[in-house]
């Protein structure tokens, strides 16, 4: 039989504590190293205190002091005095990448983590067939590299369906194929610091993956506030040598409101005063349940919005493949660049999207995925509504994931716990912000949270948010 053991989280991955021979020093040894090596636990994160892991496990301090200085010994964390114990860095020569890719972690039977599509909804035998079609039909010539350009026709066939779905003005010319709205971000990032750009705004709360990109190529994060109506535009002008701007402007990530048509306008003004540029994240403007999709900001000034799309979340991030869509003049500055460090997509990924697209089966899958994940929503909210009547959803009815307020007095953090050891898998909103959140909630991600399982991840969830209520604090005599 397995064991199960006990669950334990750092940050927000779950780990298993096994039950079984050894002490509980080395159990937790073990538990914590496999997390290392297959890379659960990132390069850099950090561990929790040796006091609330204690607590959280149940056991003496001094269990955890011992195991986290046996892994400092082997190599595999680094302790440094006044600061956390975190996992070594790649950069230091720790081999975390091979076992990441041979072991992706497992999730979580209820997962409630945001961003995730339907995977179970992959359209394994239209992408089969396309992508049989791609290689039967790809010219040899482009069997001889990757695709930062790829055929002409399959440029124009993208161009095509972005200029129909998400209203972009473009010539194929200016449309660059990236592994991935991440990776997008990164050659970007290379070529605005050439550019001799050094900060850029961020909206706060926001996704930290393209902000640490920025951040890794030089170029700080400016953290900038949203409320209901988006980034508010008018803190734009109080850093004047801030002239990029990094928004999710369809779907606001993780607050989840649209950008203004007035602030659209103002924040297209504040970039041709400053002579400056937008970077549109366009993750998941695809899923709009209530209205139409709201149209591209890059659509409304071509010149000063480059657009950042994937297959990540209307496909499967295991695609890798992206878009960029940029003005003509750094189109020009992007051929300048190294383009040897450039990963670009498979050619054969790139035809096989064309070959989606061109039959209708592309848009079929959205809209299908739209419905599904529209009635996934709309199930989610309900239940919530009779479980956990004391929260409340905010944010549009779109995207995959929904912001949660959380009745006053819950603690996020133990809440995210909590749920871990009843195999939900949940983010508390703290990982977004930038600076502090007076009263962090959740984002909840239902793309990948089966219909069946819906009331049941809610009722466990409502336990776990009964559990997590801090005790009130005592007044001071
Ligand atoms: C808001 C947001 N933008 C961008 C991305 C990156 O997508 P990609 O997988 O294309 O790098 C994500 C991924 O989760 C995201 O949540």
């Amino acid at each position: 039989m397995v064991s199960i053991g006990l669950m334990f989280t750092v940050g927000a991955v779950s780990l298993n504590l096994p039950d079984g021979p050894g002490s509980l020093t080395r159990r937790l040894c073990a538990a914590l190293r496999e997390g290392i090596q297959t890379g659960r636990l990132a390069p850099d994160s950090a561990l929790p205190p040796s006091r609330s892991l204690a607590s959280e496990i149940g056991c003496s301090r001094w269990v955890v002091t011992e195991a986290y200085g046996q892994l400092v010994t082997e190599g595999y964390l680094i302790a440094t005095t006044g600061s956390a114990t975190r996992v070594r860095g790649t950069a230091t020569g720790f081999p975390t990448g091979a076992a990441h890719q041979l072991a992706p972690p497992p999730r979580p039977r209820f997962d409630l983590t945001p961003g995730v599509p339907d995977l179970a909804a992959f359209p394994r035998s239209r992408w089969a067939e396309a992508y049989r079609q791609a290689v039967l039909d790809l010219p040899n010539d482009l069997l001889a590299g990757r695709a930062l350009i790829s055929t002409s026709a399959a440029r124009t066939t993208l161009t095509d369906f972005l200029r129909r779905t998400r209203q972009v003005q473009e010539d194929p010319s200016q449309l660059s194929l990236t592994t991935g709205s991440t990776a997008g971000m990164g050659w970007l990032t290379a070529l605005l610091a050439k550019l001799g750009h050094t900060r850029i705004a961020v909206e706060d709360p926001s996704w930290a993956g393209l902000r640490a990109v920025a951040r890794r190529g030089g170029i700080t994060p400016v953290p900038i506030p949203v409320d209901q109506h988006g980034l508010v535009v008018g803190r734009l002008s109080e850093h004047r040598d801030v002239r990029l701007a990094l928004v999710t402007p369809a779907h606001q990530f993780p607050v989840g409101v649209a950008l203004s048509a007035a602030r659209r306008l103002e924040l297209i003004d504040w970039a041709r005063r400053v002579d400056g540029l937008i970077i549109e994240d366009d993750y998941d403007a695809d899923f709009r349940y209530d209205a139409r999709p709201v149209a591209s900001l890059q659509g409304l000034a071509p010149d000063r919005v480059v657009l950042l799309g994937s297959l990540s979340k209307a496909l499967s991030p295991a695609i890798e493949l992206g878009w960029l869509i940029m003005p003509q003049p750094l189109i020009m500055a992007l051929l300048g660049l190294d383009l040897d460090r450039i990963v670009s997509p498979s050619p054969i990924t790139v035809e096989a999207l064309a070959v989606m697209i061109e039959r209708g089966w592309y848009e079929r899958h959205l809209r299908a995925q739209r419905l599904r994940y529209r009635r996934r929503r709309e199930l989610f909210v309900d239940a919530l509504a009779q479980h956990l009547p004391q929260t409340q959803v905010t944010g549009l009815a779109a995207g995959l994931h929904l912001p949660l307020r959380l009745p006053p007095g819950t603690d996020a953090a133990e809440l995210v716990r909590r749920g871990a050891r009843r195999e939900l898998g949940l983010v508390s909103a703290e990982r977004y912000r930038i600076r502090p959140l007076d009263d962090p909630g959740l984002v909840l991600g239902f793309g990948n949270l089966r219909d069946s399982r819906i009331d049941e991840a809610v009722q466990r969830l409502a336990v776990a948010t009964a559990e997590s209520v801090r005790s009130p604090r005592r007044r001071p005599r």
